[in-house]
């Protein structure tokens, strides 16, 4: 997700325990060659894919992929592994009986790459981390778990067109749920678009994860793409809404109270470390 967008476009996300989430070390090894080859920076081929494939499918703000670029991009993500950014399940980090010393349940994230179309960020969560229920305003997005469990709850809304009266802040909308499910990596990669998929999610840990996400277009405060959060309340909590429904239906929905930013939705920023992309 792409709180990190919001806080980095804020001025306000703060760069530190980076001993938390540790890239691959690459192997320099001195070799007695007569002659000296010049090392040439090896990009895994599905990372330098993905990229091409994101740059000919997002073309800016009010397109969403079509379903045969959704098949195209969900492909190259079901391949990836956690190897093409640089990660590996050996990396204490992603050791579920590991506790790292100073650790807490925040949440970490890196941005591979970003322009104004797309943007490629992972997503690091440690056992328990929770990334808060937010929108995804005019967004597709694409989610791969690379390493870990993670329990993904989402929701739509019942009428998109029912924007929020600004003079009534904590107005109520009917969401409709569509997926509350742990999935285990490796696992298919998960597609939200502007108002459908489940466009309107949370994510919580299980075991620590990592997850890669393609948003297409990136948050935007400037262009009315900004990250809005969320308080769910049971269907039965106020039952007498906009659709009329018996218990057992109204278990497939929920109301959802807008909030202001929660603290657990603030991330720590590190840099990428992985493979780079050739962005030519
Ligand atoms: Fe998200």
């Amino acid at each position: 997700m792409t709180t990190e967008t919001r806080a980095v476009d804020r001025g306000s996300i703060r760069i530190g325990h980076v001993n938390k989430v540790q890239y691959v070390k690459r192997d320099i090894k001195k070799r007695k060659c007569r002659r000296m080859k010049r090392s040439v920076p090896v990009v895994p081929m599905a990372l330098q894919e993905l990229f091409v494939s994101c740059r000919d499918v997002f073309k800016g703000p009010g397109t969403v992929p079509l379903p045969c670029d959704v098949d195209k991009l969900c492909r190259i993500l079901d391949n990836m592994k956690a190897e093409d950014v640089g990660l590996s399940s050996n990396l204490q980090f992603f050791n579920p009986n590991v506790q790292v010393k100073g650790s807490s349940s925040r949440v970490t994230c890196t941005t591979i790459y970003k322009c104004d179309n797309f943007s490629l960020c992972i997503f690091f969560l440690p056992a328990t981390g929770v990334i808060p229920l937010h929108n995804h305003p005019g967004m597709t997005v694409f989610s791969k778990l690379l390493l870990g469990k993670m329990h993904i709850k989402s929701y739509d809304w019942v009428d998109p067109t029912n924007t929020d009266d600004p003079a009534q802040p904590r107005q109520k909308r009917l969401a409709k749920l569509k997926a509350d499910t742990v999935f285990t990596s490796p696992c298919s990669t998960s597609v939200l678009y502007p108002t459908t998929g489940g466009n309107i999610h949370s994510f919580t840990a299980v075991t620590p994860c990592a997850v890669l996400d393609v948003i297409g277009p990136p948050y935007s405060m400037e262009d009315g793409r900004d990250c809005s959060y969320y308080k769910e309340h049971p269907y039965a909590s106020f039952p007498n809404g906009e659709v009329a429904l018996t218990e057992e239906e109204g278990e497939g929905y929920g109301w959802l109270e807008e909030i202001e930013v929660p603290e657990n939705s603030h991330m720590d920023g590190i840099e990428y470390l992985g493979p780079q992309i050739i962005d030519t």
